[in-house]
């Protein structure tokens, strides 16, 4: 059975590759959905991969995954640090959820080190660059066996 995964990427991630290549990496955003459709189609999983720049769009979609769904991976970009929103939305659904981030947030300004989801997702992978999309893909393969 092939089972929709919902892959959520917030604010500013439509600019990866052109955006501080030096921290993120020169892959496009276009380019990390290939490489997770090409995955996910490895796993059995059919990938729904979208891009926000708002927080009550990502705040939807969270809560369509619910409905259609069978997993959640999420680069929250920098609501991730902020958004009571995303937290509440994650905590209100039942499918599981990863966090990931390309960058190692723990790396950086202090003002990264806090994830508001973390708390409350199945787990966090970062710093991996592209990686952190596929083992977030392949953390939900188990999580929703
Ligand atoms: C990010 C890390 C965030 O701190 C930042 O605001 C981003 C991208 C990452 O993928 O490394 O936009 O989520």
């Amino acid at each position: 059975m092939t089972r929709q995964i919902f892959v959520l990427n917030g604010p500013n991630l439509n600019l990866l590759g052109q955006r501080e290549p030096g921290i993120y990496g020169a892959l496009s955003l276009a380019s990390i959905e290939t490489a997770c459709r090409a995955l996910g189609e490895e796993l059995g999983f059919q990938i729904d991969f979208r891009q926000s720049n708002h927080e009550g769009v990502l705040v939807d979609w969270i809560h369509e995954a619910n409905e259609k769904a069978a997993g959640v991976a999420i680069n929250p970009g920098a609501y991730g640090h902020t958004s009571i929103a995303l937290h509440d939305a994650i905590r209100a659904i039942a499918v599981p959820v990863v966090e990931l981030h390309l960058s190692n947030i723990h790396a950086r300004e202090a003002f990264r080190h806090k994830s508001m989801i973390a708390p409350v997702v199945k787990g966090v992978i970062c710093g991996l660059g592209q990686d952190s999309y596929l083992l977030a893909l392949r953390a939900l393969k188990t999580l929703t066996e």
